[in-house]
């Protein structure tokens, strides 16, 4: 066992634990945030990401030691209210289905908009690639995203 203290939205937790369990487990276990989701447990399905220092990471298979002194962000982190441009979009254009791989979805979106605020379909496809959703989502994601896009410009 060792102590950490792991950033999750802004916000310090000193956690004692194995330092090869996984980030996931430290979000939803330890950290009380279960929006983040398990899906495969092997980096295939996209589920559980969160973003480590903006960048998409699988935290089902990302040790929690790994994660020490980088800021961590999950779901519960984008706004208070709802109201972060992807999150708004995601609901106008009616994205979810059974919503299950939705919050590792938008953790991938609002990560590409940071880096790529206009991406064409091509860039949302290799950015979103990798994510599952067993409902089909995949044209609404794509459509969201644009319009999350539209909808930060109007903001700026
Ligand atoms: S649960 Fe992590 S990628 Fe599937
Ligand atoms: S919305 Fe059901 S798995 Fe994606």
């Amino acid at each position: 066992m060792a102590a950490i203290t792991l950033t999750v939205n802004n916000q310090q937790h000193k956690i004692d634990v194995d330092p090869q369990m996984p980030l996931l487990w430290a979000i939803r276990d330890f950290v009380g945030l279960k929006g983040t989701k398990y899906g495969c447990g092997i980096a295939q399905c996209g589920a559980c990401t969160v973003l480590l220092d903006g960048n998409p990471i699988r935290s089902c298979s990302f040790p929690v030691s790994a994660a020490a002194g980088k800021k961590i962000s999950t779901v519960e982190g984008l706004s208070e209210n709802i109201e972060h441009p992807v999150q708004q979009a995601w609901i106008e254009l009616q994205v979810p289905q059974c919503g299950y791989c939705q919050s590792g979805q938008i953790m991938s979106a609002v990560a590409l908009l940071k880096k790529t605020p206009e991406p064409t379909d091509a860039q949302i496809d290799a950015a979103m690639q990798g994510h599952l959703c067993r409902c089909g989502t995949y044209p609404r994601i794509r459509k969201a995203i644009h319009r999350a896009a539209e909808l930060m410009k109007t903001k700026a």
